[in-house]
């Protein structure tokens, strides 16, 4: 897909020009085709990760790793299997740590030591959602653990047998996490995501609508499908 080459190209071109490239990356099924363009370009030697480093975004609490749902399998399962970047490169927060307060400051010390992230890759939940940054009262600055939304609940109820089962809550990157990063992409596809893509992008910049933050950011770059962008005039 189009859009999918276009922000795979854009993230490939941070990589070659800075090979030890600190990369965020998103879960869902808006990034697969990104991921998939990646692979694609590293089975023909055109991109090299062995250098590179990522974080996801967030990862749900009290998963196991290996867990069918676990965004960590997920990420294996869609793109570090079939391409070069290190284990010890590939970072998620840790769904089982025993104390949540310490897990989100191990993350967020993390990523600052390795010199903050690069380029990152957003998705955006119906609800305006980044990350698991959920429509609130406030921005909430640095990884932190969510009770995710009805509406999220629902929406990623598709991957477990039954609704019960998706978990209740998540770690995620917080909005100053995100925010920080040099360089920012987001993907949306498809009709469902056109009404939050223009709420975000032009209406008011609030917590009730987390990636209406993002229009305070000074690289961003939004990528999308023309039923994602049909509400946006002159597109
Ligand atoms: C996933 C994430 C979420 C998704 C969002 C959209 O790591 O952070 O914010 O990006 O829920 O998901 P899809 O792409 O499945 O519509």
């Amino acid at each position: 897909m189009e859009m999918s080459r276009k922000a795979a190209n854009l993230i490939a071109a941070s990589v070659s020009l800075k090979p030890d490239a600190v990369l965020g990356l998103a879960t869902g099924d808006t990034p697969l085709g990104v991921y998939k363009c990646w692979i694609e370009r590293h089975a023909g030697g055109e991109i090299d990760f062995s250098a590179a480093t990522a974080f996801n975004l967030d990862e749900y609490r009290n998963i196991a790793p290996e867990a069918e749902q676990s965004y960590r399998r997920y990420m294996i399962d869609n793109l570090y299997s079939k391409i070069d970047m290190r284990p010890e490169n590939r970072h998620i927060p840790d769904g089982l740590a025993a104390d949540p307060a310490t897990e989100c400051e191990r993350y967020e010390k993390l990523i600052a030591g390795c010199g903050g992230i690069d380029v990152q890759l957003l998705g955006i939940g119906h609800n305006g959602h980044i990350g698991f940054n959920e429509p609130g009262g406030e921005f909430v600055g640095n990884t932190h653990l969510v009770a995710l939304s009805d509406s999220t609940i629902d929406a990623n109820s598709r991957f477990f047998r039954r609704r019960e089962d998706v978990p209740a809550e998540a770690y995620t990157m917080g909005i100053g996490t995100i925010m920080r990063a040099r360089m920012i992409i987001l993907v949306a596809s498809g009709l469902g995501k056109a009404e939050i893509i223009h709420r975000a992008l032009f209406g008011a910049v609030t917590p009730a609508v987390p990636a209406s933050i993002l229009q305070f950011h000074a690289n961003v770059t939004i990528i999308g499908d023309a039923a994602a962008l049909s509400m946006i005039d002159g597109i």
